[in-house]
């Protein structure tokens, strides 16, 4: 039984296959958090709450536990301004301006498998591989109804974690927070870990130990952002890839968020995330509704490695949705670093010959086909097709295209308007803006106004229009602007700040949509390189561009980064010109494929201006994308360089579930000299049996490969890569 309620004790326990999440509901019905961490196996752990008293000069609450405080106690669900002065999950306003808020238990449901999250992207259940418990509570004092939802996902240590509010009393109320998970951990000696970075240089690891105080990331730039992604990690202070606890927290979520660990007085941390509560409020008429997103959390002892492959399975197996879950997805070209905006449909045909001949499968035409776009000037919302470029108009380039043998795949903005466009003449109100006030352009362009219905409608029409007029399988659906100046002309003023939130429901409902009514589609998110990449998005889109930054060294830092929360099956990864168009960098062919090779793959160059040397290595680097493809889409991963720790190498494996095979790879970053002897120690196999070497042809015991390692070829120069594979004798 994955969820137990003893009622005896009042615990709530739930288990994964090797970790345990606890809480307790006093009589007088405070949740009291427990217990997350190492399995274990007793209901009779409620001596585990040391609470104080009396904590000098606190507040104290007098209940049937004594008189005691809120301060110290690990509180499953904190709410405001109740002798609680940590940061908060809950918040509002009553009619009479208060802010304080409690949340008392009633009553629990156990079920079996997950509901769906009202308009939200969340994980699902397959084959009966989830358990839910819903907590019902109250708020007493303004009928406010509370739903804790926690989901047990025993298979892969993943607990998710959701709340949604109803206003069950006499007068409307504004939410003025509503998070979606506190964890409250007994330690703080714990490193926490974020994903910081800008344009091109996305997802870069930072760790650091927790001190006093709160430490968070967070964007309230109505995405995810560049700057800090909405993944969170604590791990022990000596935890590594494979030794140690860690504890991950994915929130399902693209818009602006916040993440925080906060360390008290006693030493006791609380992990926190959701919607960020800046400028957010949400307006509840009696029986209105609120949905808070889903987090995703896992624990582990088997270090930084094992958090992450656990939150890899969780996404590929109960996030990911759709015909391209569990399928190779194609070899694709897409013209962006071979013209920009200089190309017309002859130039798209002479790749797509070129293409052809060298094994790609499927032709992408990015940005600037539409309108008069031949720069980031102008024509976002004029979804018309150029027909002065695409001469005779799309479906005679797309029937060509196919004709070839290629498939052929469309880049869009939706959530954008160019004021220079017939669009914004026609409706310069549908641009997200506050009425009077300045209206600030980036990329020459605002944003659409997602949280109308009205205007989705029409942007949507247009999509379908295009996508319904000839061939196409792949849709990259771009979003270059973050949002300020946050209001429009139809909402009341009480509902203004909404608008934050309804813009990001509003892009799930369009790419839901877009799902439902072309079900074969491939749908790849992208957002100023890798500016929108997290969990919410994988629900849309089985992958999402990882950075506009191709450069394969580069990449080693931004995959390593992403691949703490998310399966290197997601990643867009292409290999790209040399010298690199955002560094500048000159390096191998073979090595850009090997970078790419983990991710969906493809190429983002002028093919036909290539080598005849370099297009027959497109043919070698295809066949080994067909060949370890399966392998990398299902099997775990593990990394073993650092590429933020040292200059030399990176190396990183993928293992079969059934540990038969591995495939090694390994990037020589600079080569330096009299290093005579580069052996790198495999992880995952199997101990006791013996592994063949397909490149040396060699047999060696798992416990060579793993303790003593493998020994990496001389490689002569910067930036040379070599793979590995093996197979179990
Ligand atoms: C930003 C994306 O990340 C690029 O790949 C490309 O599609 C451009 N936008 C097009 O404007």
């Amino acid at each position: 039984m994955s969820i137990i309620y003893d009622e005896n004790k009042k615990v709530f326990k739930l288990d994964t296959a090797k970790s345990t999440y606890a809480f307790h509901v006093t009589n007088d019905g405070t949740l009291l958090h427990l217990y997350y961490g190492a399995k274990i196996p007793e209901t009779d752990i409620t001596h585990m709450l040391r609470i104080p008293g009396d904590e000098p000069f606190v507040p104290a609450v007098h209940d049937s536990m004594g008189p005691h405080s809120f301060d110290c106690a690990p509180m499953e669900f904190p709410t405001s301004g109740m002798a609680d002065f940590r940061e908060p999950c809950f918040q509002l306003m009553d009619k009479y301006g208060m802010s304080a808020c409690e949340c008392v238990y009633k009553d629990y449901r156990i079920t079996d498998g997950k509901p769906k999250l009202n308009g939200l992207p969340a994980t699902y259940s397959r084959d009966g591989d989830a358990k839910t418990l819903e907590i019902f509570c109250t708020d007493p004092h303004n009928g406010m109804e509370i739903v804790l939802m926690y989901s047990v996902f025993e298979y892969c240590d993943v607990i998710t974690r959701s709340v949604r509010v109803k206003n069950n009393g006499t007068d409307p109320i504004e939410l003025r927070r509503l998070l979606s998970t506190c964890v409250e951990l007994d330690r703080m000696d714990y490193d926490m870990i974020t994903l910081y970075g800008t344009w091109a240089r996305e997802r870069h690891v930072q760790r650091f130990p927790l001190r006093f105080g709160k430490q968070s990331v967070d964007s309230n730039r109505g995405a995810t952002s560049h700057a800090h992604n909405n993944f969170i990690a604590l791990c022990e202070h000596t935890a590594t890839e494979d030794f140690g606890e860690a504890y991950g927290f994915a929130l399902c979520y693209s818009g602006s968020f916040v993440a925080m660990a906060e360390v008290n007085q006693y030493e006791k941390t609380r992990v926190v995330s959701g919607i960020n509560p800046y400028d957010f409020s949400w307006h509840l008429e009696c029986g209105e509704e609120f949905q808070a997103p889903e987090v995703i959390m896992t624990y582990s002892n088997e270090g930084i490695g094992g958090m992450s492959r656990n939150l890899h399975d969780i996404m590929r197996n109960n996030l990911i949705r759709g015909k391209w879950r569990d399928k190779r997805r194609p070899i694709l070209i897409n013209n962006w670093e071979a013209t920009y905006f200089d190309f017309d449909s002859d130039k798209l045909i002479e790749i797509a010959k070129e293409a052809k001949k060298a094994g790609i499968e499927m032709l992408v035409m990015d940005d600037g086909w539409f309108g008069h776009r031949n720069s980031d000037r102008s024509s976002l919302g004029d979804w018309f097709v150029n027909e002065d470029k695409i001469k005779g108009g799309l479906k005679k380039l797309v029937d060509e295209v196919n004709k070839i043998g290629l498939k052929f795949g469309i880049w869009f903005e939706p959530e954008m308007i160019s004021p220079d466009s017939e669009l914004y003449k026609a409706h310069p109100d549908w641009c997200i803006h506050i009425p009077g006030r300045r209206r600030n352009t980036s990329r020459s362009q605002l944003v659409i106004d997602f949280s109308r219905k009205d205007v989705r409608d029409y942007i949507y029409s247009r999509v379908k229009d295009i996508l319904s007029s000839a061939n196409i399988e792949y849709v990259k659906w771009d979003m270059n602007r973050q949002l300020s100046e946050v209001g429009n002309e139809v909402l009341p003023p009480e509902r203004q700040r909404e608008i934050w939130h309804r813009y990001v429901l509003g892009v799930y409902e369009m790419q839901e949509r877009l799902l439902t009514d072309f079900p074969d589609l491939l749908l790849e998110n992208c957002a100023g390189g890798g500016s929108r990449f997290d969990a919410g998005m994988l629900y849309y889109s089985p992958q999402i561009w990882t950075s506009d930054d191709t450069d394969a060294i580069e990449r080693l830092k931004i995959q390593h980064g992403t691949s703490l929360c998310y399966p290197c099956s997601c990643f867009g990864a292409h290999v790209s010109a040399s010298p690199n168009h955002c560094v500048g960098r000159i390096t191998p062919f073979k090595t850009r494929g090997h970078v790419a090779l983990p991710g969906t793959f493809g190429y983002e160059l002028d093919v036909t201006k290539l080598s005849d040397e370099d297009k027959n290595a497109i043919k070698e680097q295809i066949e080994e994308f067909n060949k370890y493809n399966p392998l990398v889409r299902n099997g775990d991963y593990y990394r073993i360089g650092d590429p933020f720790a040292t200059d030399r190498f990176d190396a990183w494996e993928f293992v079969s579930k059934d540990k038969t095979e591995a495939l090694l790879e390994y990037v020589q970053v600079l080569k330096e000299p009299s290093v005579f002897l580069q052996r790198v120690r495999l992880k995952g196999l199997q101990s006791g049996k013996y592994y063949r070497c397909e490149q040396n042809g060699r047999v060696y015991s798992a416990e060579v490969l793993q303790n003593s390692g493998f020994d990496i070829p001389d490689l002569w120069g910067d930036f040379m890569s070599y793979i590995a594979y093996f197979t179990m004798v």
